[in-house]
């Protein structure tokens, strides 16, 4: 099968459009997709580069990519979902040798769910990641609920663009930050206040939000503290790593003392609870992942090189198949 491979950690001309062998028939719980689309997601970018193989080593020749959307080849045993032909969409099995760059994968159950019907392939394919980062972020970890307010730091992004669609509809008050290109963007999506973030820092007002979610992963939660509503304001960030971990676990402790500000992160779940719940708010017409641009799989490379460089509204699509 056709797939983009990557022999070496390194810049994007690592990546390599070659034929490899086939997956293997899917073992229980798993299931073999034919994959039509996927996306690009940082992760894949810090994965080529070589930023995370202290975390997640990786073993060349490597297949990247984990959101997918495509049809049901063949399932294995255990498997009670879906059937061969079925249109599904989610996260690749991390645990198997190949991504979604490709033109076959493996994925567990337990990480997909239907396709919506109102979206093509290389929309469905930009929700997996993106759409349950922001979803998880702000229903669990920052207990949004209507009325509050809510800051999407880094709200034109792939998780940012979701999270402002997600708050908007949850019926909270929405500020997103943006570059200045996407400021119009981040209101079309439901923000009632868009910030250019090279005019003003939103952690410099006086405003107490009740929930400031870091989608960019760039604001500590030093710098947003003082922004936050002292009758139990929450920061959420996506930057995962031993800044948050104690953040977290300081924050937790002084809850014990009467503090009520709490910092917390975002480690994504694949869940097929959650990516039916937001094939659901798409269905209904309150969620829609918006789509830069799409790439052919022979030109991933530039699509790598455009996630690196940012200033992308929404999600950058891989048509594979
Ligand atoms: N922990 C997890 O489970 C998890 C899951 C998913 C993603 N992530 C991480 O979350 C981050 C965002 O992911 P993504 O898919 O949304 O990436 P993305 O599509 O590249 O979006 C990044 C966003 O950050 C904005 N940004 C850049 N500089 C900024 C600044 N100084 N202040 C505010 N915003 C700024 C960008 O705006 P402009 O392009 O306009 O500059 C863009 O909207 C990445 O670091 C990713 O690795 C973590």
């Amino acid at each position: 099968m056709k797939a983009a491979v990557i022999d070496a950690y390194g810049g994007s001309d690592r990546l390599q459009i070659r034929e490899i062998p086939e997956p293997g028939e899917p073992g229980p719980g798993q299931v073999r997709l034919r994959v039509r689309a996927a996306s690009v997601n940082p992760i894949d970018w810090k994965m080529r580069r070589g930023s995370l193989r202290f975390v997640m080593p990786a073993k060349f020749p490597l297949v990247l990519g984990h959101d997918v959307a495509g049809e049901v080849d063949a399932i294995g045993p255990e498997v009670t979902r879906f059937e061969v032909g079925d249109p599904v969409f989610g996260l690749v099995d991390p645990r198997a040798p190949g991504g979604s760059y490709a033109e076959l994968a493996l994925a567990r159950e337990s990480a997909l769910a239907p396709m919506p019907q109102a979206l093509s392939f290389e929309e469905a394919a930009a929700l997996p990641v993106a759409g349950l980062t922001a979803l998880q972020a702000l229903r669990d970890k920052g207990e949004l609920v209507a009325g509050e307010t809510v800051v999407i730091n880094g709200a034109s992004g792939g998780v940012g663009h979701l999270a402002v669609q997600i708050a908007h509809t949850v019926g909270a008050r929405v500020t997103g930050t943006s570059s200045r290109p996407s400021l119009d963007f981040v209101r079309s999506l439901g923000a009632g206040e868009a910030i250019d973030y090279e005019e003003e820092d939103f952690a410099g007002r006086d405003d107490a939000w009740d929930v400031i979610f870091d989608a960019a992963g760039n604001r500590t939660y030093q710098d947003c503290e003082p922004s936050l509503s002292r009758d139990g304001g929450i920061y959420v960030t996506t930057e995962v790593g031993p800044r948050s971990f104690l953040n977290g676990l300081f924050t937790g402790l002084a809850g014990l003392f009467g503090q009520k500000r709490r910092a917390r992160w975002i480690t994504v779940a694949p869940k097929a609870e959650d990516l039916a719940f937001l094939a659901r708010l798409v269905e209904q017409g309150r969620v829609r992942p918006e789509i830069h641009e799409v790439f052919p799989l022979s030109r991933i490379r530039e699509a790598h090189d455009l996630g690196e460089r940012g200033g992308v509204r929404g999600k950058i699509a891989v048509r594979v198949g």
